[in-house]
């Protein structure tokens, strides 16, 4: 499927998105393993997290869904059984690494793969802790998908992570629920901590000093959720509101601190925005955004990268727009997403008239005018709606290649573009 895409005109408007992705996978996880039912409203049913549901399922979990409800039969910490095929995680990093942090508590064996973006990426960071902790797993090339893991029987450790990533983080924790005694994990710097906010709402001692803890064998009260809109979802129409001049009022959305670093980004490029409505529900900051849009200036983007990790493609496309030079440093973990997201970057901003240079932790662009082109989404559903949003500000006609995996987070997302732009996008 191709998007087309041509500029569009200055608009005023209102939405609200889909649930957070990150959130929705835990709830879901989590929800499996609670004494109890859980009830999960505005749960994100994209494919990712159907993935999850999928594999849950076959592990012996009932659930229930009804549009974006979900409904989940907790089977409390003993309660899974070995599913009768390989486990299919399709293109989802957060469900092959946050569900092997249950399935090392699992005394049976487990077989867990995925599409070909996921075998390629790398599973050792978690491999490694999780045979630290007591189970068994093995894995392709000795770090690559399908894992087979024989879980059971885990104790507790102390595990310092060598990158900052809440997917191994959250995947230790989770081992660490079924391990005797202590979990300790430490990050080199904050990264994304809904796992912790979800285990705290469901009842389970966290300590949170230098490093994370949590004592093995506590039991899970069951959720009872409303899902914040994703702000990684947001952050395309935040994009889209600057580079068009237009006023967005965005509802609803997730404003957890660590997952916002790029409202700190965008605010030094000279972007006007407001947080109205902050409360919290389900442990979890939720807000709306008004954004205003105008002229930006170029930036340094290097502190706090897994703060922001998943917008860099679209601040890379903010910085195309913007006057002057914006350069990305310290973010090679981009290399290792559902695409190569640095090089996916590079080439397709080359191609729309956009001087790039790749560098091996970043990218330097030289921002200002740009042009329509064919470009590719590498597979990669945050650089097809990148390119999306950067064809929706330049001139002549842009067209995102491969852009069906856009359902992998957001199936709503061209939808919800032309309720604002109208037909300024458009599949073929
Ligand atoms: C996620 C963590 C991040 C992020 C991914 C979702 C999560 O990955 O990029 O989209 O839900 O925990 P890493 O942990 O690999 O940085």
């Amino acid at each position: 499927m191709r998007l087309i895409c041509r500029r569009a005109r200055e608009f005023e408007g209102r939405i609200s998105l889909p649930g957070d992705k990150s959130i929705s996978h835990r709830g879901a996880m989590l929800g499996s393993i609670a004494e109890g039912e859980s009830v999960i409203e505005n749960f994100n049913t994209c494919r990712d997290c159907l993935s999850t549901l999928r594999c849950l399922r076959a592990l012996g979990v009932e659930w229930e869904r009804e549009e974006n409800k979900i409904w989940i039969r907790g089977k409390g910490l003993e309660g899974l059984r070995e599913a009768g095929n390989v486990l299919n995680a399709g293109n989802s990093g957060t469900t092959i690494r946050l569900l092997s942090g249950i399935l090392a508590g699992q005394p049976f064996l487990s077989i867990i793969t995925g599409d070909a973006s996921l075998r390629r990426r790398p599973m050792d960071r978690i491999k490694v802790p999780l045979e630290m902790m007591g189970a068994k797993v093995w894995a392709r090339a000795s770090h690559l998908p399908p894992l087979a893991i024989i879980g059971g029987k885990l104790k507790g450790i102390d595990y310092s992570l060598p990158i900052a990533s809440a997917q191994v983080k959250s995947s230790i924790l989770f081992a660490g629920l079924f391990a005797q005694g202590k979990t300790t994990v430490y990050e080199p710097s904050p990264s994304r901590d809904h796992t912790e906010r979800m285990l705290s709402f469901m009842g389970v001692k966290l300590e949170r000093k230098e490093g994370i803890s949590l004592e093995g064998g506590a039991s899970l009260s069951p959720l009872k959720l409303r899902v914040p809109g994703d702000f990684s979802s947001a952050a395309f129409f935040i994009a889209l509101a600057l580079l068009t001049r237009s006023r967005l009022l965005i509802e609803g959305v997730g404003l957890n601190p660590t997952r916002t670093g790029m409202l700190d980004v965008i605010k030094e490029m000279g972007a006007k925005f407001k947080i109205r409505n902050l409360r919290v529900e389900g442990n979890e900051p939720v807000g709306d955004i008004e954004v205003e849009g105008g002229e930006l200036e170029g930036t340094l983007i290097e502190r706090d990268i897994p703060l922001m990790i998943d917008e860099i493609p679209i601040l890379a496309v903010i910085g195309a727009k913007a006057k002057g030079v914006t350069e990305i440093r310290n973010a090679e973990e981009l290399r290792r997403k559902e695409a190569d997201r640095l090089k996916a970057l590079a080439v397709g901003l080359r191609k729309m008239g956009v001087e790039t240079e790749e560098r091996r932790d970043g990218l330097l662009i030289k921002g200002r005018e740009t042009k329509g082109a064919v470009v590719n989404s590498f597979g990669d559903h945050r650089i097809a709606m990148a390119f999306a949003i950067l064809g929706l500000a330049s001139e002549g006609e842009t067209v995102v290649r491969g852009a069906e995996c856009v359902d992998i987070s957001f199936p709503q997302f061209v939808k919800k573009l032309q309720s604002l732009v109208g037909y300024a996008i458009s599949y073929l």
